[in-house]
């Protein structure tokens, strides 16, 4: 894909539904009693797959634009697949059907693309053991993952990193359990799972960082409205925000608390970012609007990682334009994205012209050096491919992305959106 810089984005976009919604809403509806539709579902490879895992375990799922219609065969109705459930790239599809796979009355084998092999299931492994499930993973921890029928009962878990995942894989085994079981994270992570299984009649408690479930007799199936992803979002805002002359108003995003610290960031950075028409539901929506400002550096740590984690590549492309240094760190989780995300970005803002630095655990950018276009490397990562599209937007000449079709893992209309708004 060839881009080249670009004199002033404008317009007004919607970007694809949430991913970790667009799952959630078809595993949940899946186990939940009656027929659930769910609009604005995000027609991505990853999301696809989990729909295709549940197909094979016998739950009839039709789709329709970006309508889709699950109907759902009750928490005990799945039904062995006749081969191992092939996950694809989709992290999320693993991690969360090993919670749900872990309760059910047949052996199983789940197994993924290259990128899947690679990453680390041991989180998910050890808790769900502890609720006494007997799942292995390929030299202890990785794909693919072979899980046998057992009973489960509760526990309390204190969880060694933020990661929603690891905590929905933990509940959703919960749903089968023979007492509560509790979660306790060491920041707040993305809680969708909470949200959506309330929605659907689950008891389940949050107070701070400690989230319990009770294991509830049936989930009650209930229409589902998947707002716009704003990690999807990002990539307008950044370059909204960079390009000089933008202005850009992305529509229908979800602002889930636990989702939206990269307006925070953009904020703190100097980013001239409105909120408007914010709609209160199971998921709260708004309207974002960005006009191109100069930035500044700033320092991304802490608790609001888990906050921004998929947004800190498109965040290292802001901070490369911004003055003064950014320092991202407590960002360990980025080595086992998709692809190792902190060493994909050191490396692609170091071909642009940045000047940047790989830490331990995230990366300095002194920004503002003059930043030039250059043929990107995509890892095989969707948010790097597009990340670096922003960038090549906002630096001299022409850049190519290589091995563009990797988007549609999240975003498959991405370079059209990127079209539509003057890119
Ligand atoms: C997700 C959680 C995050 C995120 C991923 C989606 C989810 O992963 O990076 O893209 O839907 O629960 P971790 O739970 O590994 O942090």
């Amino acid at each position: 894909m060839k881009l080249t810089a670009s004199a002033g984005l404008h317009g007004s976009i919607t970007v694809p539904g949430d991913k970790s919604i667009s799952h959630r809403a078809v595993m949940f509806g899946a186990l939940a009693d009656g027929d659930t539709h769910i609009s604005g579902f995000l027609m991505g490879e990853d999301c696809l797959s989990t729909i295709e895992c549940f197909r094979r375990m016998g739950v009839p799922v039709e789709i329709s634009g970006q309508e889709v219609l699950v109907h759902g065969v009750g928490l005990h109705g799945l039904k062995a697949p006749d081969s191992p459930l092939y996950t694809g790239n989709s992290g999320t599809t693993t991690r969360l059907l090993s919670g749900i796979l872990a309760a059910q009355p047949f052996p199983v084998t789940m197994t993924g693309d290259a990128s899947i092999e690679k990453r680390p299931m041991g989180r998910i492994i050890t808790p769900l053991r502890q609720m006494g499930a007997a799942i292995d993973g390929r030299d202890g921890s990785f794909c693919p993952l072979t899980i046998r029928p057992a009973a489960l009962h509760g526990i309390t878990y204190e969880m060694p990193v933020a990661s929603a995942q690891l905590k929905s894989a933990v509940l959703l085994a919960g749903l089968y359990a023979d007492g509560p079981t509790t979660v306790i994270e060491p920041a707040p992570s993305r809680d969708h799972t909470e949200r959506m299984l309330r929605a659907l009649g689950a008891q389940v408690e949050s107070d701070g960082c400690r989230i319990t479930i009770h294991a509830p007799q049936t989930l009650q199936a209930v229409d589902l409205a998947v707002p716009g992803d704003i990690s999807s979002a990002a990539f307008f805002l950044v370059a909204g925000a960079v390009v000089p002359n933008s202005t850009l108003t992305i529509r229908d995003v979800g602002i889930n608390p636990t989702r939206d610290g990269v307006i925070e960031v953009l904020r703190a950075m100097g980013a001239d970012l409105t909120i408007s028409n914010v709609r209160e539901g199971a998921e709260p929506v708004a309207d974002l609007t960005v006009r191109s400002s100069r930035l500044h550096g700033t320092e991304i740590k802490g608790a609001l990682i888990p906050r921004l984690i998929d947004e800190l590549p498109v965040l290292a492309a802001a901070a490369a334009f911004a003055e003064g240094e950014t320092v991202i760190r407590d960002a360990q989780e980025l080595k086992v994205k998709e692809s190792n995300r902190i060493t994909a970005m050191v490396n692609e803002l170091t071909r642009a012209g940045a000047d940047c630095t790989e830490t331990a655990d995230g990366m300095i950018i002194r920004g503002g050096k003059p930043l030039h276009g250059a043929a990107f490397e995509s890892y095989h990562d969707h948010r790097i491919a597009m990340s670096m599209a922003v960038l090549a937007l906002g630096a001299a000449g022409e850049s190519e992305i290589l091995n563009p079709e990797v988007v549609s893992i999240s975003y498959p209309g991405f370079f059209d959106s990127l079209r539509m708004i003057g890119g």
